[in-house]
């Protein structure tokens, strides 16, 4: 390749940077392992391409000749594998994006390591690729991971592929092994109906098809590897599609000015447009389109502007603005593709943080409908999805949100799943389409509310949530709790574990997705109980910090007293009223909390009960001047 671009640099920065700024740009991921040859790859890429650094390179020339593996030959990979090194003391980040370009094209590479947590890189690295290089080792073929790497790519949007088969050089340049790679990835590939695949045979090390033709391959006649990068059609109708601006934050420096600002995802807008706020519906007229170097006559996909509208209305941060001849629609039920990138299960049922555009609200997710065997891509049935497992599962989020299917636009129809607790991202998904159920399930109006009820019982409503150990005593306490409550005429309810495990779920085991759903169905319950104005006891172990406060957010702050009875796990396997941890000993029973399955202690619970200092009937006189003090005894 010549470097006209390289040599212009040198002596005409002027006409360089304006050639550099009308190229076009292609962002592309590079999936495989270091073993297919990937840092090799990349390193090539940087270095034909000329814009490593001569630092990199001459310190790149030194370490070849002291490492050696490529017998005294640069070594590309110890190129990228240097960038690495440096990137992980900067911690964080698993993508690199490396930049380069060629005199036609500039190039945003995402670079995703190929270590266990593949998965969680690739949907990071791909969510804003247009491109994806699958590099597949000549002498091993199509493997699993080439399988799995496709049907993320496929699953993520990505419209086209190149199988860059490498390593040619190690099977003596054969036309036969590039013929039966190709004839059995494209046999997989084609049930994923990726719009374009391309496969070039080449050799990242030994520069074959990598910028020249090789004249090794005289069989192959398609482009080279670069040649297509440069040529490839990169076909982005964001531009063409409806205008949608989810907003980042509200800009209101003053009384007198209120902007919306973020980046747009899809299509463009001028002063004067009409615009609709989703989800509230509301109508406006945009009156300025803002920028830091002024006002603008019309903006589009891509670029971040603060947008001012005619009318005072409501938006926040999270809502979408969008043109109103052709606005999102918004819903909170969904079903979609769902990624799980954590080393901890999925817990259907359990609260999680969902990121959808600007915005995050909670939800849960439902059974897997199914998962995907990604080398099969038979749909199997699941319970729940384990690292890097794929599988398609509804979705309930607890408010609407304005979304779009991912096929049509990747901002409004991705997100991503993260745990309440301690903050991780845990998994990626896509969304299919929103139920249609969600659309016919109204809120029905009830004239007699709950204040009615209470006051009826003359009391106010609350739940005692009782947590702790199998054995720890709750059920004893709660039920002296309730006795010493209705002697006081109050009106109550005792939800016990083993006693709703008899009927409402019965068809519950203990593993922990089935603890998880135990108890949002008995806070559903107890939520209900309290809202026919009844003081609630719960006792159940709910082991789970995550569900615990899940029941406190559906109950209310204000009524959810948590009650942590708290025995050792020693003096309760002592006491062992059912025997049951002796049989956990022995191996015949599996999960069981403290023994095999976890108990989370609450870290600020209403009241601690520490049952080694005082009997169950101590313990509930306790509890019942907390709830005098609290006012939950006297007639309301
Ligand atoms: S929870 O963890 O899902 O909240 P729950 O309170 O409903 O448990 O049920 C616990 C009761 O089930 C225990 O008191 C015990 O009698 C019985 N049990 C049977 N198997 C187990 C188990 N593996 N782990 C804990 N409790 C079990």
């Amino acid at each position: 390749m010549s470097h006209a671009a390289g040599d212009l640099l040198a002596t005409d920065i002027e006409a360089y940077l304006a050639l550099h700024e009308r190229k076009s740009m292609l962002r592309f991921i590079t999936c495989g392992s270091v073993d297919d040859g990937k840092s090799t790859l990349i390193g090539r890429l940087l270095y034909d391409s000329k814009l490593v650094f001569e630092d990199h390179l001459a310190a790149l020339e030194a370490d070849s000749k002291t490492v050696g593996t490529q017998g005294g030959e640069l070594d590309f990979a110890l190129l990228v594998d240097g960038l690495a090194a440096e990137r992980e003391q900067g911690i964080t980040i698993d993508v690199a994006y490396r930049f380069f370009s060629t005199e036609t094209r500039k190039f945003i590479v995402a670079d995703t390591p190929g270590h266990e947590q593949y998965t969680r890189n690739m949907v990071t690295g791909a969510s804003t690729a247009e491109l994806a290089v699958i590099l597949v080792d000549a002498r091993k073929g199509v493997l699993t991971q080439t399988r799995r790497h496709t049907f993320l790519v496929s699953l993520l949007g990505i419209r086209q592929v190149v199988v860059a088969v490498n390593k040619l050089d190690l099977v003596d340049y054969s036309a036969e092994v590039f013929a039966a790679i190709e004839h059995d990835y494209r046999a997989f590939a084609e049930q994923l109906a990726i719009p374009s695949v391309t496969c070039i045979p080449i050799s990242a090390l030994r520069g074959d098809n990598i910028t020249a033709p090789s004249p090794n391959m005289p069989w192959y006649d398609g482009p080279t590897l670069i040649r297509h990068l440069e040529t490839v059609d990169v076909d982005d109708d964001t531009q063409r599609r409806p205008f949608r601006l989810p907003v980042q934050w509200v800009n209101r420096p003053d009384l007198d000015f209120r902007g919306f600002s973020g980046q747009i995802a899809s299509g463009m807008v001028r002063p004067g447009d009409r615009v609709r706020v989703v989800p509230s519906g509301r109508d406006s007229t945009v009156a300025r389109i803002v920028t830091a170097d002024g006002d603008l006559d019309q903006a589009v996909a891509g670029q971040s502007v603060t947008l001012t509208l005619t009318d005072e209305i409501d938006i926040s941060r999270g809502d979408v603005i969008a043109t109103s001849a052709a606005p999102p629609s918004a819903a909170d039920q969904f079903e979609a593709h769902v990624v799980w990138m954590d080393d901890h299960e999925m817990l259907p049922g359990r609260s999680y943080l969902f990121k959808i555009g600007t915005r995050t609200v909670p939800g849960t997710i439902a059974h897997p409908k199914y998962k995907i065997n990604v080398n099969t891509l038979e749909h199997t049935a699941a319970k729940t999805l384990t690292l890097n497992e794929i599988g398609v599962c509804n979705l309930s989020f607890d408010v609407q949100v304005a979304f779009e299917p991912y096929a049509d636009n990747r901002d409004l129809g991705g997100f991503i799943v993260i745990d309440r607790l301690t903050n991780a991202t845990v998994a990626a998904g896509m969304i299919h389409f929103a139920l249609r159920r969600a659309d016919n399930v109204h809120w029905q109006a009830i004239e007699t509310g709950k204040t009615v009820r209470a006051t009826l019982k003359g009391q106010r409503p609350c739940v005692l949530w009782f947590t702790g150990l199998s054995g720890s005593g709750k059920s004893t306490i709660a039920n002296i709790v309730e006795r010493k409550l209705v002697a006081l005429g109050r009106h109550t309810y005792l939800l016990d574990g083993d006693n709703v495990r008899h009927g409402l779920n019965r068809d519950l085991g203990f593993t922990d997705a089935d603890r998880v759903e135990n108890i949002r169905r008995v806070t559903e319950v107890s939520a209900l109980m309290a809202d026919a104005g009844l003081i609630v006891l719960v006792s159940f172990i709910s082991p789970f910090r995550a569900e615990r406060a899940a029941a406190r957010q559906r109950v209310g702050d204000g009524e959810f007293v948590e009650v942590y009875v708290d025995t050792p796990l020693d003096v309760a396997e002592q006491r062992d009223p059912k025997g049951l941890y002796a049989k956990a000993r022995r191996g015949e029973l599996v999960n069981f909390t403290g023994v095999d399955s976890a108990y989370e202690t609450p870290e600020h619970p209403e009241l601690h009960i520490d049952t080694t200092r005082r009997s169950a009937e101590q313990a509930a006189d306790e509890i019942i001047a907390y709830l005098t003090d609290a006012g939950f005894t006297t007639p309301a």
